[in-house]
């Protein structure tokens, strides 16, 4: 099924509007679970802001469910290691330390963030770490054709199952006061 981001105009409409975007402090709370050098790989990478603090760390991978968000990223990386993959399904034969995404799994449905997080204890390698951004609240948004689901504490415990503890999570602000939450789930 086509979305909103498989359009190339709206991928970098979305690359513009973010530019400035700063994620360092989501990533410096990664880095207090996953050592330096470990192998991570990104969900939703967008237009690779995060990859490329990841990578200062980290072997890092980025992966995106849209095309043109890799094509544009490869453009002025080409040596990246970045590939498609579908973050409910998680394809992909290759096992990493920890995976991160931000502000990504929002736009799945309830059964598509349960199947996601099975999927990511399969690709998770022993004792590793899922490091995740959400908006906090409940109920859920459709924007331009993308699902914004809210979630809290609850509702991520009901999607987790038993493959994985809750080993912190805490509110932020992204545009507003506690609007945000970054999980760390350890595999179980
Ligand atoms: C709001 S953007 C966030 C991108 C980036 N993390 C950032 O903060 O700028 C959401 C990203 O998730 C990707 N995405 C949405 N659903 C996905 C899925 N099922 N699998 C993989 N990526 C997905 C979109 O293509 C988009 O790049």
């Amino acid at each position: 099924m086509s979305s909103y981001f498989d359009d190339e105009k709206n991928v970098r409409d979305y690359i513009s509007m973010t530019k400035d975007d700063d994620w360092s402090e989501l990533v410096e709370l990664l880095a207090r679970h996953v050592p330096d050098g470990s192998e991570v790989l990104e969900l939703g990478m967008g237009p690779g802001a995060d990859l490329d603090l990841l990578l200062a760390r980290y072997r890092a991978t980025g992966t995106d469910a849209s095309q043109p968000f890799l094509d544009i990223y490869l453009d002025s990386h080409p040596q990246a290691d970045v590939f498609r993959l579908d973050a409910v399904t998680m394809d992909t034969d290759r096992r990493f330390d920890a995976i991160y995404s931000n502000k990504v799994l929002h736009q799945l449905t309830p059964g598509g963030l349960s199947r996601s997080f099975e999927a990511q204890a399969r690709v998770i390698r022993p004792g590793g770490i899922a490091f995740h951004s959400f908006w906090y609240g409940s109920g859920e948004k459709i924007h331009h054709g993308l699902r914004f689901t809210y979630h809290t504490k609850s509702t991520i415990q009901e999607a987790i199952g038993n493959q994985f503890v809750i080993a912190e999570m805490e509110r932020y602000e992204e545009s507003e006061s506690g609007d945000s939450f970054y999980l760390v789930l350890k595999c179980s």
